[in-house]
C-alpha cells in the first residue's frame, strides 16, 4: 500500500506492507544509510530518527503509524552541517568507531530543541537508551553543553525583525 512522507523536506511515496519497519524505508527504498541497525528491538538507539521533532526508534516504527508524517534523518538535521549538535561533536572528537553516532546525535538535537541549556540531569535522561559500546558517554555529555553554547551563539549572531526592518527602511 502507497505511504505519503516528508522526509528531510521532500515529499515521498512509498509502496510497502504496512508492517514495514520506517528503518527499512530509510535505508533500503530511499538509500538514507546515515540512520544505523543495531538491535532492531528499540534497545540500542541507533536507528533513532526525529518524527514531528520527536527522537523516535525507526527499527521498531511501523510506516503505517508514520503516513503523512515529518522525519528527519542525519542527512536532514543541516544542509551543511552546521546544526549546533554536529559542531560540537566534531570539535570534540566525539565518536570512536562512529556506529552508534548517528542515534546520538538525532537524539541530541531533539533534547536542545526542548531544552536549549540541559542539565546533566537532563541530559543523562534524554540519552538514557542510546548505548555507545566504545563508551563515548562522557564526550557526549560535555558534546551536548557545547551544542547548547554554540546554538545560543548563533541565535544571538541572527538578525532580529528589528534589524530586518532597519534594513529594510535604510
Ligand atoms: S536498532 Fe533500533 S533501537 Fe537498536
Ligand atoms: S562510537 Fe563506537 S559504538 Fe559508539
Amino acid at each position: 500500500m502507497p505511504y505519503n512522507l516528508v522526509v528531510n523536506g521532500q515529499p515521498v511515496t512509498v509502496d510497502v506492507p504496512a508492517e514495514t519497519p520506517l528503518l527499512w524505508v530509510i535505508r533500503d527504498i530511499l538509500d538514507l544509510k546515515g540512520t544505523k541497525y543495531g538491535c532492531g528491538m528499540a534497545l540500542c538507539g541507533c536507528c533513532t530518527v526525529h518524527i514531528n521533532g520527536q527522537a523516535t526508534r525507526a527499527c521498531t516504527t511501523a510506516i503505517s503509524s508514520v503516513a503523512d508524517q515529518h522525519i528527519t534523518t542525519l542527512e536532514g538535521l543541516s544542509e551543511d552541517g552546521t546544526h549546533p549538535v554536529q559542531l560540537a561533536w566534531e570539535e570534540m572528537d566525539v565518536p570512536q568507531c562512529g556506529y552508534c553516532q548517528a542515534g546520538q546525535i538525532m537524539s541530541a538535537a531533539a533534547l536542545l530543541a526542548k531544552h536549549p541549556h540541559p542539565t546533566d540531569a537532563e541530559i543523562d535522561a534524554a540519552m538514557d537508551g542510546n548505548i555507545c559500546r566504545c563508551g563515548t558517554y562522557l564526550r557526549i555529555r560535555k558534546a551536548i553543553h557545547r551544542a547548547a553554547e554554540i546554538h545560543a551563539k548563533q541565535q544571538s549572531a541572527q538578525p532580529t525583525d528589528a534589524d530586518l526592518s532597519r534594513s529594510v527602511e535604510a
